[in-house]
């Protein structure tokens, strides 16, 4: 990576977030020789900015580990906090990827937040059948992985996506759900029933009282029917559990956007404001940006449709009060929407949905959300 993107050590930069974080390990750092970094323009204006990052990048390939440090002040596992990476085998639990992120992250006092307890995919093979044997089963495993991950990762990541999309597609969406159920039809609802959100929230209160917990969820970002309707869900939902009580703190969403659909401040907005008045803290915690399969041949002329529509996105989510927001990936050569052959581009071409590019070149992308973090100016 060109060494003018470098990452070097500035002066130790203590980040803090307004939740009770553990203390940061010395020598915390962020932020680049020249030109200042996504973390450091956040964080002036109190934003916590940060990405998905796949622990074996970080140990392998320094411009990657140079490109997280550099903008990166919070970090999430893209793998190694699933069910598939931690415990492959029934009572076999393998944290050594996750804590090589944990140590990486406490090196450089960096933030880590947990994805997902709960969760459809990800899950190891001997998952689902033990699940289908039953309830008490089904309750029994899922409160001992939480006692195991949550004790071993205690003080080191502070807040969990405790339940990642719970909400069913209506019916026009990608993975459309049959009829119109408000909870996606996944072997945890089955096993435990629709209260499985509820007792998968209380499981992880339980075992550690400062957590913040989450519950994150995509298709909520765009102006569309199904994106109307799949709101309308989770806020049924979110309102059932807030009135029972539940813990819950805080709404994920993931802003995996797609250009084929529209998006409008307005609606996403009046979205925002719900949730805050429910009490609840908002994150943005997978955001890239799927191009279209007429994306433009000019490159430039698709990098600034890309950084439009996260401008206007995060612009958008930032004056309705977010202030935690993360990529997922920083680029687009690690990226998902890359690699997924069902959401890549079929014509051989790569989308281009994340601040950086394939050489880890800054992208219109990343001056975008330097641009939203600095209120626009900039
Ligand atoms: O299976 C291997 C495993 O054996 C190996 O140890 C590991 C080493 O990293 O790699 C595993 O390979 C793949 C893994 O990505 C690599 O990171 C898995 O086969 C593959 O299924 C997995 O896909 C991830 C997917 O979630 C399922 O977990 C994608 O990278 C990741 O971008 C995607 O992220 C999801 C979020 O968690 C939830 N929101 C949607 C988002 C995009 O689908």
């Amino acid at each position: 990576m060109d060494r003018r993107r470098l990452g070097l050590a500035l002066p130790a930069l203590l980040l803090s977030t307004p939740l009770a974080r553990p203390a940061l390990a010395q020598g915390a750092s962020l932020g680049s020789s020249l030109g200042s970094s996504l973390g450091l323009l956040a964080r002036e204006r109190g934003i916590t900015f940060g990405a998905a990052v796949q622990g074996r990048f970080l140990a392998a390939d320094p411009a990657y580990a140079a490109a997280f440090a550099t903008d990166a002040a919070l970090l999430v596992p893209e793998w190694e906090a699933k069910w598939a990476a931690l415990q492959p085998e029934e009572g076999r639990f393998d944290t050594a990827p996750l804590d090589a992120i944990l140590a990486w992250a406490r090196q450089r006092g960096r933030l880590v937040r947990g994805h997902a307890l709960v969760w459809h995919e990800a899950m190891p093979p001997w998952l689902e059948p033990a699940l289908a044997e039953g309830r008490a089963r089904a309750e029994g495993l899922l409160a001992a992985h939480m006692d195991r991950v949550l004790s071993h990762a205690r003080n080191q990541i502070r807040d969990w996506d405790v339940v990642n999309e719970p909400i069913a597609n209506p019916a026009g969406s990608d993975v459309p759900q049959a009829g119109d159920a408000m909870l996606r039809d996944t072997p945890w609802l089955r096993a435990l029933g629709p209260g499985y959100v509820e007792m998968a929230l209380r499981m992880a209160r339980q075992r550690d009282p400062t957590l913040r917990l989450v519950i994150n969820e995509y298709g909520i970002e765009e102006d569309t029917p199904d994106a109307a309707e799949k709101r309308r869900r989770l806020l049924a939902l979110l309102r059932g559990l807030l009135e029972r009580n539940t813990p819950l703190d805080a709404v994920g969403i993931q802003g995996h956007l797609q250009l084929v659909r529209p998006f409008t401040p307005a609606p996403f907005a009046a979205f925002l404001a719900e949730l805050r008045q429910m009490g609840l803290a908002v994150l943005v915690t997978e955001l890239d940006i799927r191009e279209t399969a007429q994306a433009p041949q000019d490159m430039a002329a698709r990098d600034a449709l890309v950084a439009e529509r996260a401008y206007a996105f995060v612009s958008t989510a930032l004056e309705a009060g977010v202030r935690t927001f993360l990529t997922w990936g920083l680029s687009d050569r690690e990226s998902w929407l890359v690699k997924e052959p069902a959401v890549a581009l079929k014509d051989g071409r790569a989308h281009r949905g994340l601040p950086y590019d394939e050489s880890w070149q800054r992208k219109p992308m990343w001056t975008a959300l330097a641009r939203a973090f600095q209120g626009g100016n900039g």
